[in-house]
């Protein structure tokens, strides 16, 4: 039930608005002048003040002043007489939710009310998820409330202020490098650099002089020399990504690092010190990989001093309405979007959704999703077709609204009975006109491969298509899209 304070200096005003506004099942509170009011808003739980402008002794604007200063989220509705819209103005001006003129319609204080209600519940609800968000279900920029996820930020929050040598292991997408990240800038080391090596990527001998750098003339094409990661990492921390996948020879050489923490370069005869705490991911099962001989035991031992294993996300399917919003908040953001929602058929396909590709895949499905979503909330419609509707064979290539990645590869074909004859415009921008009405929409970027023109070019002809109100121009920046209008 929500509660309304009525403040007004006549008696007989309170005594009507009580009635009537008991009647609409609120729970009333009245008080005669300001100074009454102030007692009342100690007292109760307000939703809702509404206070007469004109009284003796303190005024309405005051009142206003002292209730803002206490209760900042609550809103507080000013009612003035018909002639002092001014007055109304300024206590606008100066944060009253909205003013009434006196006299004024039942119906229209009812729904003033009412949209000051859903206001305040909104302003509470955010606030509680932004102390939930800032709190205890983040460490950095990693969000879970789950249970596993709270032992790893434990778990982190004790080993990253230490030297410890630690190994993550989860599938891919599931937040290793994140994790590697918050242990670096938890560490006394956070000023200093975190440098990262994808061992999985290069080739031994690349990798090995990428990881320990070489000497002039180590090699033919060394033709200076050159520093390594380890180097490069001095006093900071190195994160060796897809370890696993590092070569025999080279895992003899790095297991001497972590012990003496000393090498040399490629080429070179000079051992270089130096100080490095190494931070090294994996998405196999390196025990596994160990014990079938395919990685080097006492290199995982050595690695394995703390070890932190990050579940995948249908494991822990309490964290995905924290996960959305996390996402929904950042991604409305860089689109230059309001607060964006979500339905709840929405989330009940992501909660079904057993998401193979962990938070990567979801976070790429919020960022899609807010692109095609129209409204303030998204839909079960603007999710990919797999979590919308799994289990169902994908959809034949237009059918299907694209996403920008997708939309970077499909190019449709005109259908010649939708030409538009003799319109002033370019082949290319009917074709994109085309494009939107199969797929929804087109960025800059797409016309500019689509019609094989510059960037500039493109937006020229498409600013061109929204000055003659065929396109609407939705979005600023990386997000700007163009829609049918
Ligand atoms: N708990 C989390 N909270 C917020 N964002 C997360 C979380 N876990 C992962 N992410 C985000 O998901 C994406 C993938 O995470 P990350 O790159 O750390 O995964 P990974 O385990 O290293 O994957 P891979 O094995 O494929 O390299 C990143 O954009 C990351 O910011
Ligand atoms: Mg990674």
């Amino acid at each position: 039930m929500n509660t309304v304070l009525i403040v007004d200096d006549e008696k007989n005003y309170l005594l009507v608005l009580e009635a009537l506004l008991s009647e609409e099942g609120y729970q009333v509170i009245t008080a005669e002048g300001g100074r009454r009011g102030l007692e009342c808003i100690e007292d109760n739980d307000l939703d809702v003040v509404i206070t007469d402008m004109k009284m003796p002794g303190m005024d309405g604007m005051e009142f206003m002043e002292h209730v803002k200063l206490r209760l900042p989220d609550i809103p507080v509705i000013m009612m003035t007489a018909f002639g002092s819209v001014e007055k109304a103005v300024e206590a606008m001006r100066k944060g009253a939710f909205d003013y009434i003129l006196k006299p004024f319609k039942n119906e229209e204080l009812k729904l003033t009310i009412a949209k000051a209600v859903d206001h305040h519940n909104l302003v509470r609800q955010n606030r509680l998820m932004a102390r939930e968000l800032q709190g205890k279900y983040h460490f950095g920029n990693i969000v879970g409330k789950s249970a596993r996820m709270q032992r790893i930020f434990e778990l982190i929050e004790k080993v990253a202020p230490t030297r410890a040598t630690v190994l993550i292991t989860g599938d891919s997408g599931t937040g290793k490098e994140l994790i590697a990240r918050a242990i670096h800038y938890n560490s006394p080391r956070r000023e200093l650099p975190f440098i990262s090596v994808n061992c999985g990527a290069l080739p031994e001998t690349l990798l090995e002089s990428e990881l320990f750098g070489h000497e002039k003339g180590a090699f033919s094409g060394a033709v200076s020399q050159r520093k390594g990661r380890f180097e490069l990492a001095h006093q900071g921390t190195l994160f060796l990504d897809e370890i696993s996948e590092m070569s025999p020879p080279l895992q003899v050489k790095l297991l001497r690092i972590l012990q003496e923490m000393e090498f040399e370069r490629v080429g070179g005869s000079h051992t270089l010190k130096v100080d490095v705490r190494v931070v090294a991911a994996s998405n196999r099962n390196l025990k596994d990989e160990a014990a079938h001989g395919r990685f080097r035991s006492d290199l995982y031992y050595r690695l394995n001093v703390v070890h932190v294993h990050l579940p995948s996300l249908r494991e822990r399917k309490d964290d995905l309405p924290l996960l959305v919003n996390h996402f929904l908040a950042k991604y409305a953001e860089e689109a230059m979007r309001d607060s964006i929602g979500i339905t709840s058929e929405a989330m009940e396909r992501i909660l079904d959704y057993h998401w193979p590709g962990n938070v990567r895949e979801l976070e790429n499905a919020i960022e899609r999703a807010i692109i095609l979503s129209n409204g303030q909330e998204i839909e079960a419609k603007d999710l990919p077709y797999e979590v919308r509707d799994p289990g169902a064979t994908p959809p034949p290539p237009g059918e299907e609204r694209k996403s920008f990645a997708e939309a970077e590869t499909y190019i449709p074909e005109l259908s010649a009975a939708d030409r538009v004859p003799d319109s002033g415009m370019k082949v290319r921008q009917m074709r994109a006109m085309e494009f939107i009405k199969t797929n929804g929409f087109i960025t800059n970027k797409y016309y500019s491969r689509l019609a094989e023109i510059s960037e500039r070019q493109a937006l020229r002809e498409l600013s061109e298509l929204v000055e003659t109100g065929r396109l609407l121009r939705i979005g600023k920046g990386r997000a700007c899209r163009y829609v049918m209008s």
